[in-house]
This record gives C-alpha cells, structure tokens and sequence, in this order.
C-alpha cells in the first residue's frame, strides 16, 4: 500500500532522509510520491505522478525546498488517479498544514460536505485531504497544532498510519489505526514509517506503535499516547538485520536477489528448530499451543503455502483447511474448536488481519505465522511464529513463500501426534543446499526465452504440488502480465484442456514415482496430444521427461521438499520471463507489496 516517512533532527540532511526512505518504500506503492518540510522558509511541499525518480528530478530543481522536520510519501491509489494533485502531502486551504496517509477514511464524504460547507476549498479527489483541513479548522478555532490534530483524528473512521507537519513548528504528529506505523530512535534524531528499511540505515531501535497511538516527534525526542489519552511508555526494540539486507547486492532486481536469498533465508528459518538426532521438531515460542484442528487464513501467496500447509497438517493428523483470508472474513465457517492461523509475510494485510479479528472475536484461538517481527497481526494474534526469511523488497513474494512452507512443515510435525518423519527431518537438513543446487543447475532462463511467445501458460500438479502450480501461475501473471492459470492437474480435462493450443505452454510439476507423478504424466500425454509444448519441473523419478519439451531439474528429496525446489524453478521461469519482456520485474503495475486496505 503507501509508504510514509519523516524525520526530526537530521538538520540540513531532512531531504536527503526523506527521499532515502522514499526509495526504501517504494514497493509499498509506487504510482506517485511527495516530501513537506518544514524550516526557516515555512512549509514547503513538492509532489507528483509517477515513481520516485520522477520526484527526484522534480525536487532537484526545487532550491527552497528545505526544513528541518518533514514526511514523505509514497502511493498506491485507492481514491483518485495517480496525478499531481492527489499525491501526497495534502494541504488545508492556508497552506499551514501537511499530511500524508496510508489507510482508508470511510466517512471522509460526510467530513468533506461538511468542511466544503463551511468553506474549504478541496484540491483533490482523496479521502486524506479532508485531514489537513479538519486540522485547520481546529487551528482557526485558537487550538494548538497538537489538539487540532488529536481532534481531527477523533473525527476519522475507518484505518489510517497519518503523519503531519504545521508551519511554525518542530515536531511531527503521528496517529495510527490498524495501519502499520513504526517510530526509529537514535540519540540526535527521531524518524517514522511504515516499514523500518525506510530508516534501517540510521537506527536499528525501533517502536512500533499501537492502534489509537497518537505519537509527537521533537527535537527533542518522542513520546506516544495510548488510545485512553493516557502517555505510554512502549518498549524499544533492536532489529536484527542489516541495512544491507534491504540493498540490490550487485542483482539486476530485488525479486532474483531474493530468489537466491532462499538458502540462507531457509537456513535461518530452521535454525534451532530441527533436532535431527534427537528426532524431533521444536518451536519453542508453540509450547502452550495445542490444535485440534486449524483454519488457515490467507491472501495471495500466502495462500498457496497456507493450501500446501493444510496438506501437510491433515496428513499429520490434525484436520485443516485452508480459506481465503476475506471470505473467511466475510462468511465464516462454523468456529468448532478450530484454532486459526493467519498466513501472512507482512503480518499488515487487511483481508488477513480481518479474518484473524473474526476468528478472535468468535473466541478462537490465533497463531500468526508470519515474516514480521511486531507486525500487527504478530501482536494481535494469541502465539507467534517467525519464518525468519529477512526483509523482502520485490512486490512479488518469493524467498517468504519459501518460508513459510518451510515452516508449515516444521508446524505441522510440530503438532503432529504421530512418530516423527526422520526422512523429512533429513530432507529439511538438506534443503538450503538443494535450493542452492537448483540456483546453480536451472535452465529456467533458456525455456523462459522460448515462451516468451506464449499465448497463456497453463501450471499443473497434483497433491502438494497443487499450490505449487497455483503459486508458479501466479507469479507469472503478476510480473509478466500474461495470462496464467495454475490448477490441479486434474482439473485440466474438466475445462482448460479447450484453451490448451500450440501457443499455451504448458508447465507441470511432476515429482517423485508415486500416483500422484504417474496421474499428471497422464495429464501431461492429454496436453501433448493437443499440440502444446510442455515443461516439466521434475526430479527424475518419473518418466516424464519422454514427453515433454523441456525440463527443469530438481534434486531427489522428500514429497514435501520437492514442493518447494520445483517451486524455486517457477519463481525463476517467471523472472527470466519478465526480465526478458522488459517488465518492471520488482514493482508491476497496478500492484503493492503490503495490501493494508480490504
Ligand atoms: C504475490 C504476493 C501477494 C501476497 C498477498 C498477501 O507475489 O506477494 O499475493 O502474498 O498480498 O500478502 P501477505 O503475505 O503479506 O499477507
């Protein structure tokens, strides 16, 4: 979604500040951007359409464009185009006042009528603009800037991360409502954001705020108020990776920095957890939790490891299902006991944190599996586990997804009443090497390059390999905008077969020797007979390398590793693709990182 910024206390560097965490957001949103400072000068704003480097030129050629406070923003539309006008900051009808946003205000017609009634002028077609006038009203009528602004905020509905500047001042005034919002401190400076890479390179102590927070930055330092009105000490908490990590390392994008990340995020992710000769599986931070059965609640991507995760939960014995996190939220299945777990790298979708708050309030027990450490749904849900994947800066989720069926597998023998599968535990020890084995050997890039052609591309598998099919069309679709459609191979003669054509490659993931490789060899054979060229990510164990065109090798391992190898070749078929059509690989069009709006 949007991504903000601001800082107090970094003197003449407060633009430079702001456009590095401009930078560091940007695949929050990235359909225009803008800065407000304020010094000396007053209050001065520039904003336009289009990526940040479009703002860059523009505020080059801007010399009075400096302060000493200021925010930044990034955006990702939601009322109104992309344009000069409605990127952020926005201004009351004096020019006092500057806000930027990342949420939703549900009531801001009624507020705008109200506002427009009584003359304010509205430059854009935003939900936010009607924030910096709710506060100049406040301003007008003899209140200070800090009451104007906790008034305003006592108007809105609906979710909002706000930061806002007013001349004259030198402080920052923050709210946040079920958006994220995390204040950086270090001795001489204080910043904001929504996401701490926009600022890692400065601090690494962190607060991350709460709903109902309304938070001050000074010059002199920083202090929040909870909900009740009341001052809260939060605790500050140190972050445990590197401002390198958010860095390209010498890659052409985020997205293949972060394919082959995988090893080490995988490593990371199973560190202390597998106990090989002891024959067991440990998550330490689940010790009080006990399932009888699960909902899995997620979104996109997430979505695909939460149908791999119920797999892999009911074949160890603990009945789940896996749902899409907004119809879960919308039409809820009988609680029964089930304990649900939100699915979610960022632990800030909306959908997700929906059906979390569903699940809470029908008095179910929560787990949040999740990449972000003190993400909202981190912090809202009953237990917590970490994937432990690091920061990942590509919109399209690869080394998370990675990480999160790696630890549903941990979970899932975690919670599992049946003997420990020691041939998984050693499959797991291997994992990071095979992923590594895979980087190194693909010719992903070669069969990308003879599709590029493609009408559509069609992704098959059955059993685990199911969401690995849906999760390699999905990300196919998303960074090449060519039609995709991953289903279970089984489906393919029950409708999609009529669109397979010589122009449709075909891609099936076809692991092991067992039914479920011989029955999508079988699915293969149909779509061969119809002209399509097929691909096929395999281990070797079956025969279908006879009739296919292609083949993307993966090393033996076990069923439920081999979901996540053949899924590595996917993301890399997808990338080279992309990169070969000349797509924005790390932030295609019309799409966010974090979707923090339902
Ligand atoms: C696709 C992708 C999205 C996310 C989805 C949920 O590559 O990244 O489909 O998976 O928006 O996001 P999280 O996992 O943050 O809840």
């Amino acid at each position: 979604m949007c991504g903000i910024i601001g800082c107090v206390g970094c003197g003449d560097g407060t633009l430079s500040t702001l456009m590095h965490g401009l930078s560091k957001l940007e695949y929050r949103g990235y359909d225009s951007a803008g800065v407000a400072l304020v010094g000396a000068g007053g209050l001065r704003v520039d904003k336009t359409a289009g990526k940040i480097e479009a703002l860059e030129s523009s505020v080059a050629d801007r010399d009075d464009l400096a302060g000493t406070i200021g925010v930044g923003h990034t955006r990702w539309s939601t009322h109104g185009p992309p344009t000069d006008d409605n990127a952020h900051p926005h201004r009351d009808c004096s020019e006092r006042v500057a806000v930027v946003h990342n949420g939703i205000i549900e009531n801001y017609q009624s507020l705008r009528d109200e506002l427009a009634e009584s003359g304010h002028d509205f430059d854009s077609d935003t939900d936010t603009e009607v924030v910096p006038h709710l506060v100049e009203a406040g301003l007008d009528a003899g209140n200070d800037p800090e009451t104007a602004f906790r008034d305003a905020v006592a108007r809105l509905e609906g979710s909002y991360a706000l930061a806002c500047v007013v001349e004259g001042t030198e402080t920052v005034l923050v709210a946040r409502n079920d958006s994220p919002l995390v204040l950086g401190v270090d001795d001489d400076a204080t910043y904001l954001a929504s996401d701490v890479p926009a600022f890692r390179a400065f601090t690494d102590r962190v607060v991350y705020l709460e709903d109902g927070d309304v938070a001050r930055l000074t010059p002199g330092g920083w202090s929040v108020t909870g909900a009740d009105g009341e001052l809260r000490e939060p605790a500050v908490e140190t972050v445990e990776w590197d401002a390198e990590d958010t860095g390209k390392s010498g890659y052409e994008h985020f997205m293949l920095k972060e394919i082959h990340e995988q090893p080490r995020a995988l490593r990371q992710c199973l560190r202390g957890r597998v106990d090989e000769l002891g024959g067991r599986v440990t998550l330490e931070e689940l010790d009080e939790l006990d399932v009888d059965r699960a909902h899995l609640v997620a979104a996109g991507t997430s979505y695909h490891a939460a149908v791999y995760g119920a797999r892999l939960l009911r074949a160890d014995g603990v009945p789940a299902q896996a749902f899409l996190s907004h119809e879960y939220a919308v039409a809820p299945p009988p609680a029964g006991e089930a304990t649900v777990i939100g699915v979610s790298q960022s632990g800030e979708t909306a959908d997700t944190l929906a059906a979390t708050r569903t699940a809470r309030r029908r008095g179910a027990e929560t787990l949040a599996l999740t990449n972000t450490v003190g993400s909202t749904m981190a912090r809202e849900c009953d237990h917590v586990c970490y994937i432990r994947s690091g920061p990942e800066i590509g919109v399209a989720a690869t080394k998370t997804f990675a990480g999160q069926q790696t630890a549903l597998n941990l979970l899932a023998q975690h919670l599992s009443d049946g003997p420990v599968d020691r041939e998984l535990l050693a499959a797991l020890r291997d994992l990071p090497g095979d992923v590594q084995t895979v980087l190194d050997g693909t010719d992903a890039e070669a069969v990308a390059e003879t599709y590029l052609d493609g009408d559509a591309y069609f992704f098959i598998g059955r059993a685990l390999q199911q969401a690995v099919a849906m999760e390699g069309a999905l990300k196919m679709k998303e960074i090449t905008y060519k039609h995709a459609e991953g289903f279970a191979a089984g489906e393919l003669k029950h409708g999609t077969l009529a669109l397979v054509t010589p122009d449709t490659p075909v891609v099936a993931a076809v692991t092991g020797d067992g039914e479920p490789a011989r029955k999508t060899v079988g699915s293969v054979k149909e779509v061969e007979a119809r002209g399509a060229p097929v691909v096929a990510v395999t281990d070797g164990r079956s025969d279908v390398e006879r009739y296919v065109d292609h083949v993307l090798e993966i090393p033996e391992t076990h069923p439920r590793t081999a979901a996540i190898l053949a899924n590595v070749q996917l993301q890399l078929l997808a990338y080279h693709t992309a990169a070969k059509l000349g797509r924005s690989v790390d932030k295609p069009r019309n799409l966010a990182k974090s979707v923090t709006v339902e």
